[in-house]
């Protein structure tokens, strides 16, 4: 039921690029939308999905209009957008819009920037993207179960002319934990997980399905959206046979250039839009390895060639880039230097220190003395659930002023941490400048990394800061950004 959602395109890429008329006739249905004139509607509720395979059972999720992902949001860059959220759960919740600069009151923090949607309500969400690029949306209401349940979706900001492709694509990747009956496991919010990597799930689906193969054409030029829905799992994506090319992070186009040692490394939350020219023979297939964890590397899904003559004999030459979105950018010179230290989690000092926000230490494989404490803070605070009422700004910067921002991961863990309202311009990684300055709104931290990241503080609002593996974030990995 998903599978329209899947073999996306965007009709304008194809008017607009006369290269891609060769291959109009090979091309799946154009996706349903839920957009009306007026609008998406966006309906919250449980639903079936089939994320195994067909003679597997099926799997009772929380859904976005029934489907998982969501359906697709296309919006138009610098055009308003009117999307209407009803919620059929039976507990509150919200969306947010991950990663587009929005004005704070649309950004779907329960407590901070709206009252939480009822069981029954509606909200409607207008705002108009200043950013082309790939997005996405999720609740940011008890987000560790709601999420783990399947509410998410993509949102796809086109550019105002679209890039020269022959096919626009989509891959929303992301993890479940499942049981033997093929249900979603219980035990959200585990404290012994919530001080490691999170809840890394066992099955993992691309748009909503194991995907044994993905079909390609032979001359094709393809760009790939990746988008990583997990709650905590980390990918490192490897393309067999071909050489993908980096053309933004996280909806922010940068220079086109090719991932590190060919990995694209995707941490929850975080987007890579590659660019691939199908280079390959017709009949081919080339396994996509995702092996970011020592020892659990698996084969994600397969770029299988249909049987059909090339598209084109030669690959190209249009040029790869994407055209710039209009981000401030921040005078370092002058920029206000903060520092964000990230504190906690097993095998750290916070655990064995007296006094220490946990108090107590591992011993046999099990916690103790956590006590429904937090196991993680920044700055030496812990901010723990999902957005509520009462949470006050950790710190407070005037509006328009450039930040210097110095992200210290003091744990044993990696963490993709996000910033509502901004893109922040990474600058270095421990010292060694970052070659691209690639603009990022989650910025993964190995463990004992310093990565510093500079932006300009020009949207108004409380802006939430956390660690996009959620157990992390209900757990204290969480503060809150005024500016003023
Ligand atoms: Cu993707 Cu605060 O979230
Ligand atoms: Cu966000
Ligand atoms: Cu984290």
């Amino acid at each position: 039921m998903n599978r329209e959602s899947n073999g996306l395109v965007s009709r304008r890429s194809l008017l607009q690029t006369g290269a891609g008329l060769l291959f109009a006739t090979a091309l799946p249905p154009f996706p349903a939308r839920a957009a009306s004139s007026d609008g998406y509607r966006i309906v919250a509720a449980p639903a079936r999905a089939r994320l195994v395979g067909a003679n597997q059972p099926e799997t009772d999720v929380w859904a976005y209009n029934g489907t998982v992902p969501g359906s697709l949001v296309r919006l138009r860059q610098g055009e308003p957008a009117r999307l209407l959220v009803e919620n059929r759960l039976d507990q509150d919740t919200t969306v947010h819009w991950h990663g587009i600069r929005l004005p704070n009151a649309m950004d779907g923090v329960p407590g901070l920037t709206q009252p939480p949607i009822k069981p029954g309500e509606t909200f409607v969400y207008t705002f108009t993207p200043p950013d082309a690029g790939t997005f996405w949306y999720h609740p940011h209401a008890n987000s560790l179960e709601q999420l783990g349940r399947g509410l998410a979706g993509a949102v796809i900001v086109e550019e105002r002319e679209a890039a020269a492709v022959d096919r626009d694509l989509l891959w929303f990747v992301t993890d479940w934990r499942l049981n033997e009956e093929g249900g979603i496991a219980s035990g959200f919010g585990n404290r012994m997980e919530a001080g490691m990597s999170g809840r890394v799930g066992n099955t993992v689906t691309l748009n909503g399905r194991v995907s044994e193969a993905e079909a390609v054409r032979a001359g094709e030029r393809v760009r790939l959206r990746l988008v990583n829905g997990s709650l905590a799992r980390i990918m490192a994506l490897r393309f067999e046979g071909h050489r993908p090319v980096i053309v933004a992070i996280d909806g922010q186009p940068c220079d086109a250039h090719e991932p590190e040692r060919g990995r694209i490394l995707l941490g929850p939350a975080m987007r890579v839009d590659v660019m691939m020219d199908m280079q390959a023979e017709p009949g081919r297939r080339y396994g996509v390895i995702d092996d970011f964890y020592e020892g659990l590397s698996y084969q994600l899904t397969q770029l299988a060639y249909e049987e059909r003559r090339p598209v084109r004999e030669h690959p190209l030459d249009a040029p790869l880039g994407l055209p710039r979105n209009p981000l401030p950018v921040p005078d370092l010179a002058a920029a206000l230097r903060q520092d964000l230290t990230i504190q906690g989690g097993m095998m750290s000092g916070m655990m064995t220190g007296t006094g220490g926000i946990m108090g107590g230490g591992m011993m046999h494989g099990t916690m103790k003395g956590m006590g429904g404490g937090p196991s993680w803070a920044i700055n030496g605070m812990s901010m723990t659930g999902d957005g509520h009422a009462g949470m006050e700004p950790a710190l407070t910067f005037q509006r328009g002023r450039s930040i210097m921002l110095v992200l210290r991961n003091d744990t044993a863990w990696w963490h993709p941490m996000h910033f509502h309202g901004h893109s922040l311009r990474v600058l270095s990684r421990n010292g060694t400048p970052v070659l691209h300055r690639q603009w990022q709104d989650t910025v993964l931290i190995a463990p004992k990394d310093v990565v510093e990241v500079a932006f300009v503080a020009d949207n108004p609002g409380d802006w939430m800061l956390h660690c996009h593996v959620i157990d992390h974030q209900m757990a204290g990995l969480m503060t809150v950004l005024r500016v003023a």
